[in-house]
Order: structure tokens, then sequence, then C-alpha cells
């Protein structure tokens, strides 16, 4: 199948470098370390790219949950694994690849808070405009219209995921 790029690889990069600037930015008045969690598999280039340009301590945490199944959500959110330290006392950032509907943030937004972080804040390489979810994303990346999109971490079926640009099926 054909893909038609809709973001490039260059203007990922620079959107990238800008937030982290923000992020390093907003951080720095609050602590010399934060805890990123990377929420897989989608987030997983995001992740590794914006870390890079972090300069704090960074530590890591990962968690997989799901909702999809092809293109279609099924609204279920499924956690396949979770973290591994608690975040208790700690300055939180979600790193998330994409917000459509805001199901599968919300959902990890609830378990995390029950934690007690000192602050929870979120940031997503793509946001699409077509369901009010109401989700404050602090550090926002691209925000798209009513597209399935694929490419740099996200998927159809599983492929597409190592595109170093984000595309879409027409
Ligand atoms: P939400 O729960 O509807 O906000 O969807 C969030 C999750 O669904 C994302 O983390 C992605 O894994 C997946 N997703 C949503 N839209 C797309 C898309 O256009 N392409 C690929 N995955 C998507
Ligand atoms: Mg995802």
């Amino acid at each position: 199948m054909p893909l038609k790029v809709l973001i490039s690889e260059d203007d990922i990069q620079s959107k990238i470098e800008n937030l982290a600037k923000d992020i390093n930015t907003y951080y720095t008045k609050l602590t010399e370390e934060i805890t990123a969690v990377c929420v897989l598999k989608g987030s997983v280039n995001f992740f590794s790219d914006l870390v890079k340009k972090i300069k704090l301590n960074v530590n890591y945490n990962f968690i997989q949950v799901s909702s999809y199944a092809g293109d279609i959500t099924t609204g279920k959110v499924k956690v396949k694994s979770w973290l591994d330290e608690p975040l208790e006392n700690k300055h939180v950032l979600i790193v998330e690849d994409i917000v459509d509907t805001g199901n599968t943030l919300k959902y990890i937004i609830k378990y995390l808070e029950r934690q007690n972080p000192l602050s929870l804040e979120i940031t997503s390489i793509v946001m699409k405009n077509v369901h009010p979810h109401g989700i404050n994303v602090k550090f926002p990346g691209f925000e798209i219209g009513d597209k399935f999109i694929v490419g740099y971490g996200l998927d159809y079926n599983e492929k597409y995921r190592n595109l170093p640009y984000i595309g879409y099926i027409e």
C-alpha cells in the first residue's frame, strides 16, 4: 500500500528540539530529575529521541497498553505491562505517541495519580482534534485531523513502526 507523507522526518526532529527546550525550561526550575514514562509500543521512537535532549537526570519507566485492533479502537484499554518503580514523590512525564479519543491516557493518568507523584504532565508527538477529550497535553507536538497515521512508532497491525516519518494510507 503506498503511503503519503504527513509529517517529514525533519519536521518531527525540529518539533522534538522545541519540545525538549520547553521541557528543560519548565523542569529546571522545579527539579534535577524527572521520571519519563514511555507508553509502549508506539512511543518508543519519540521517547528515545526526546530523552536524549533533556538536560536533567531522566529515570526511564515503561508501560504497555493497547486499545486498538487494526485501525479500529476497541474502547477497552488492556494493560500488558506496568511500572517497575513506584512514582511517589517523582516528577512524572508521560510520553505518548498520539492522543485520539483520550481513553488510553485517561486510564493511565487515573492509575499513575494513585501513586502520588509530585507532578504529572504529558507530552504527545501527535494529537488528533477529532474528539473533545479534555486532556491537558502540557507539551504538545503536532495537531492533526481525522486521519489514521503510521510510522515513527505508530503501526497498522504492527506494520510501519520503523518509518522515520509519519505517513497515512490514502
Ligand atoms: P485513544 O485512546 O483513542 O486516545 O488512542 C490512543 C492510542 O491508540 C494511541 O496510543 C495509539 O497507540 C493508538 N492510535 C490512535 N490513533 C492512531 C493512528 O492514527 N494510528 C496508529 N495508532 C493510533
Ligand atoms: Mg500508544
